[in-house]
This record gives C-alpha cells, structure tokens and sequence, in this order.
C-alpha cells in the first residue's frame, strides 16, 4: 500500500498548472451563477449581536469581520479580514464559548455579514473538546473552521481544493491575529475526529472542518475528566443556496484523515502541551490597525523596500506555530528590490547573504511563473512556500497562516502585499531547484510611485 503522504501528493499532482492547462481551462464563469457567500442558519437560533465597546466582542469580531465594500462588475462584494482565492470565502467559522463571563456557554456560528453570533447548541458535560485527541475541558474559546468547498469549485474546479485550504490558513491566521491583539495564548489543532464532528454537526459532505483553534486553557482539576462530544447532533443546514458536488474534494479531504505528521510544534520546537503567544514585533495596536487596513495589492511600482522592513517582515512570519502537528515548510525569497540586497533567489534564513542560492534579476521570470502577473514581476519580493506535504490539509493550512503574517507585517509596514495562488507548478519548482511541491507565493512591494527627485 502506497503511504498516505504520496496519495495525497497525487492530488497535488493533479491540481498542477501549466502553460497548457491554463489555455485548456481558464477558469471562465458566469458570474450571475455565485453561490451564496455567507451561511445563514434559520431563523428560530437565537443571535447575539457583536457589541463594538466590549473587548471579548471585539475579539471575535476581529476574527472575521467584514472591513470593506468592493463594487465589482457583477456587484458589490464584502471583504473581510482574511484574504481568499478569487474573494469566493469557502471558509465558516463556528466558535465554542465556555465559561466566559456575559456569553452562555454553547456553540455559536459567527455571522461577519451581520457582526453576531448565532447560537447553536448550549453546552453541558459535552463539546468540541470530545473530537480532541486532549478531551480536557476547556474554559475559553475553540474556534472551529470549516470549507463549504462548493464556493471555490464553482470556478477553480479541482484546483479548489488548494484554495480551500490555503483559505483555511488564512482564516486560522486570522484569528491568531486577533489572539495576539487581545494579549491570548493560543494553540492549533488539526488532529480530531472531523468524520465524527463533521457528521454531528450537519455538514453532510458540503461542509468540512479543516482546524481548531483553541484559545482558553484547559480546567486545572485533581481528576480531570473527558468532555463527551455533543448530545444530539445539529440539524443539515446547507451553506450555500445550490450545490454541485466535487468528488475529487471530497475524496482528497477524506485522505488527509490519514497520514498525519509528527506530533511535535512547528517551525519553533516547543512544547504541544502548551499554549503560545505570539511574539510579533510589533505592538498589538500596530497588528490590530493591520487586520482592519488590510487588503491586496492590486498592482505595484517598481522601487524598492527598505532592507529594515524586509528583515522584520521575516521576523514576524517566522514565529512559531504551536500547532499538534509540525510541517516542515520551506520558504524562498526571490528578492527583485530590496535595498541594500543583492537581487536573487534566497532561502530561510534570509538575514544571511550566504544563503542566496542564485544571484540574478528575477522579475520577468517570477511575472511568467505566476502565469504572466504584473504583480509578480514588479513587486520587491515573492516568497513561494514548499513543502514535502506529511499531510496535505495541514501543509497548505500552515502556509496559508505564513502567508496571512506576511499579509499583516506588510501592511503594518506600509508595503502591500497578495497572495498568489495561480502559477506553474513544475516550471516554478524547477526555478526554486527544490525536489518539493509549491503550495503558495506571495508577492511584496510597494504600491505608491517613486517620488520624483527635482533638478
Ligand atoms: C489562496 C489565495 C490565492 C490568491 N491568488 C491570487 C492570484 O493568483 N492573483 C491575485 O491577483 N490575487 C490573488 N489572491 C488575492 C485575492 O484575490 C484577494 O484576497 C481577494 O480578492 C480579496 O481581496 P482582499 O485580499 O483585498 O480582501 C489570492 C488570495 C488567496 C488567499
């Protein structure tokens, strides 16, 4: 039997981008046939607004609210805190809440299009807790995120389930984000018993969980006891208004059951047991000023970044992921214009120049390899993130939360940023010379002119 890690590969394989496949299928779609962007539970679960001058309110909302209106051709579309392939938001986020002063202990949805919580499931011996490999009680929050996959593979077909999990990462990060504002220890898990979970909460195979979030600590008891999962499952509600199923996502999803990686931290080593803040350098004002401003950069000039705000953009995305299971996550750096450093390809540690791996004026090449973007080309900088997948849901979930600090110091910095999902995989990974899948690039630079200098 082959192991789980190839046969997740093979999806991979079969997601690829090449100058071919794009001329075959560019992803054209009528527009007027979107599904609906947001789920909505009925109208008999009770909601509970969002206050904006209470602090645990504003935490939550910060995790995934709305912070723009963008009219496009086909409509208006609301923009949140975490960016998605193409703006389609497969991702829900669903948070358990217990013993929170002001908020019942249950199992809320969080509605970003109407900034409430809708409650689901009131809480007694039971929760989410029960899906965990650690069935401690836990007193705060459990953030769950979950993929209505349809979102995506309305236009991006197979190559959705990248995106979806990539999204995943986002909205994980997004939270982190919103963690960190709020001074909470945080730690992620990806390990739990989605069939059983997915299955009790409604979601037939429309929906699927993707991570967890757990923001609290566990119940410090001389003998702890299990929380047993819940007591009577939800009712199926559908997260969007039609549905065409993708057999491809679905199966690919169930393969990442499979295969798990070590059970160690990511990229910082430390202790699963424990909880982890973050160390970003920057102030939680300044992060929190960053989840509102964010978005993505549409095009860029070409001038460069200071070689200061290069090497604290990499502080910051190279913190620790405290999360159950650890990928190993190769970041490159194709610097075009940072001053003060040599044009090339680099790889982490950046701050060391003996790291350049290939010297040389990349950017028509990285503006090819994104298949023609001018982003991509006249950026300063294009990260692309490899890996050797142990578990493909997690990999892409874990670059997807890389990609989402580098979205939050760019704009704490002043540059811009965008996260590019489309590009030729093999032609990309050759550039890199890494014998390792490409999961993700995204683009730094700068979005103001050069200021002229007079005579
Ligand atoms: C996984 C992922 C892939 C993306 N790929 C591209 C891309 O290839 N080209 C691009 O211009 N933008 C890309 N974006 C940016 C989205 O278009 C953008 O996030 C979306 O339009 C919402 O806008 P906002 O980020 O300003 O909120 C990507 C974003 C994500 C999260």
């Amino acid at each position: 039997m082959l192991p789980s890690s190839v046969i997740q590969n093979e999806y991979h394989e079969a997601t690829k981008h090449s100058l071919i496949s794009v001329q075959l299928d560019p992803n054209y779609v009528d527009a007027s046939t979107q599904p609906t962007a947001f789920k909505t539970y009925p109208h008999f679960f009770r909601r509970f607004p969002l206050n904006a001058d209470h602090p645990i309110h504003t935490f939550l909302a910060l995790t995934s609210a709305i912070t723009y209106q963008k009219q496009y051709r086909d409509g208006v579309h609301a923009l949140r805190v975490q960016p998605s392939a193409g703006a389609l938001y497969p991702t829900e986020l669903y948070v358990q809440i217990r013993g929170v002063e002001g908020l019942l202990d249950g199992l809320y949805h969080i509605e970003p299009q109407h900034e409430r919580l809708t409650l689901l499931y009131e809480l007694i011996d039971d929760g989410l807790e029960g899906y965990l490999a650690d069935q401690r009680l836990i007193q705060g929050f459990i953030f769950l995120v979950t993929c209505v996959y349809f979102r995506s593979s309305w236009k991006y077909k197979n190559r959705s389930l990248r995106y979806c999990f990539l999204d995943s990462g986002h909205q994980v990060g997004a939270i982190e984000a919103a963690a960190y504002v709020s001074h909470f220890p945080y730690q992620l898990q990806f390990d739990f018993d989605q069939l059983a979970l997915n299955d009790d909460l409604g979601f037939d195979t429309q929906e699927f969980a993707t991570a967890m979030v757990v923001v609290g600590e566990p119940k410090q008891t001389t003998r702890p006891k299990a929380v047993r999962r819940l007591r009577s499952p939800l009712p199926q509600v559908p997260g969007t208004d039609y549905f065409e199923p993708n057999r491809f996502i679905e199966s690919a999803y169930q393969e990442t059951f499979e295969g798990v990686g070590s059970r160690e931290w990511g990229v910082g080593g430390a202790d699963a047991s424990l909880f982890y803040q973050s160390a970003f350098p920057f102030t939680s004002d300044q992060w929190r000023e960053a989840i509102l401003q964010r978005r993505s950069a549409r095009r860029f000039y070409p001038n460069p970044i200071s070689h200061e705000a290069f090497l604290t953009l990499c502080e910051a995305f190279q913190q620790p992921i405290p999360s159950d299971l650890a990928e190993d996550l190769e970041i490159y750096a194709v610097v075009h214009r940072v001053a003060g450093l040599e044009p090339g390809l680099y790889q982490y540690p950046f701050h060391d120049h003996s790291l350049c791996l290939k010297p040389g004026e990349f950017h028509s090449q990285t503006g090819y390899l994104c298949i023609h973007q001018a982003i991509a080309r006249d950026c300063a900088v294009v990260f692309f993130i490899t890996s050797a997948c142990r578990n493909y849901r997690v990999a892409l979930q874990q670059a997807g939360i890389v990609g989402h600090r580098i979205y939050l110091a760019a704009t704490a910095l002043n540059i811009g940023c965008s996260g590019i999902g489309a590009y030729y995989d093999d032609e990309t990974q050759a550039f890199l010379g890494s014998d390792r899948p490409v999961l993700y690039a995204i683009a730094i630079g700068q979005t103001t002119a050069p200021k002229l200098v007079s005579a």
